[in-house]
């Protein structure tokens, strides 16, 4: 039955519930600065969780949906006009929101795994360490637009941000590469490092610089013991601590 004018109860984009059950899919991002590989080694984990037959979605921010393609068009459109940071985070997070809703809490409700390459981490680290923001205003936003959702697993691609930029093709090269200089890139390299710090148990830091292979294998083994289809080497021993008398 239509509702009378005023009394729409209309939702747009489907409401973010997050089931508890044991079923639920698991949630990994990849981060990290520009030109870490992120793309690649994404596509390459997705095959590599596919041959084992578990269920997963790849998807990357900003994008994976038909708006957030939109917005990535253009916060990575290069302008000569600046952009204020805090524009910039509520766009990634708009862009955010309708990915969290539209495509992976449904997934992870299906108990299908899902791969993001970037998510609120990048906010953080370009928006909030390179850009200046607060880092609690950004977690107030991020907290709105996720409903609160965080990776179960993060692997950080480290680079030196000379390394990654100079991997850029002139013609691949956005905003972020075009409009911000060393100083800014150097900012947001630190930010990942000290979240990675901060939150051990959720991050594997890895070193892009790394053949792609071994960087590969290395995210399979992260990903096989979250997922527990990979035997986890037991901790070695430590020796006895003596006390001193
Ligand atoms: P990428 O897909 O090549 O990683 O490009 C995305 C660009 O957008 C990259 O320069 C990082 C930037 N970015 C932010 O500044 N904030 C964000 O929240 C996200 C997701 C990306």
């Amino acid at each position: 039955m239509d509702e009378a004018p005023g009394q729409c109860s209309a939702a747009y984009t489907p409401g973010v519930t997050h089931a508890s059950t044991a079923d639920r899919g698991r949630f990994i991002t990849i981060e990290g600065p520009e030109g870490a590989g992120k793309t690649t080694q994404a596509s390459r984990l997705e095959t590599y969780l596919r041959a084992r037959e578990v269920p997963v979605v790849a998807t990357r921010e900003p994008g994976g949906t038909a708006l957030g393609e939109r917005i990535r068009g253009l916060v990575l459109a290069p302008t000569g006009v600046p952009i204020d940071p805090l524009a910039d985070a509520f766009l990634f997070n708009a862009a955010r929101r309708q990915l969290v809703g539209e495509v992976i809490e449904p997934a992870l409700a299906a108990g299908t795994t899902v791969i993001c390459a970037r998510f609120a981490d990048s906010t953080r680290a370009y928006q909030g360490s390179g850009g200046g923001l607060s880092l609690d205003d950004l977690r107030r936003l991020e907290e709105i637009a996720t409903d609160g959702l965080e990776p179960d697993l993060t692997i950080l691609l480290d680079v030196p941000v000379e390394v990654g930029l100079a991997r850029k093709a002139p013609a691949d090269r956005t905003r972020f590469e075009t409009s911000y200089d060393l100083a800014f890139h150097r900012r947001v390299r630190d930010g990942f490092l000290r979240m990675a710090v901060a939150e051990p148990g959720r991050f594997v830091v890895l070193d892009a610089t790394a053949p792609a292979d071994a960087i590969a294998t290395r995210i399979e083994r992260a990903v096989g013991r979250l997922l527990g289809f990979t035997r986890v080497p037991s901790e070695p021993k430590r020796p006895e601590t003596r006390i001193p008398r």
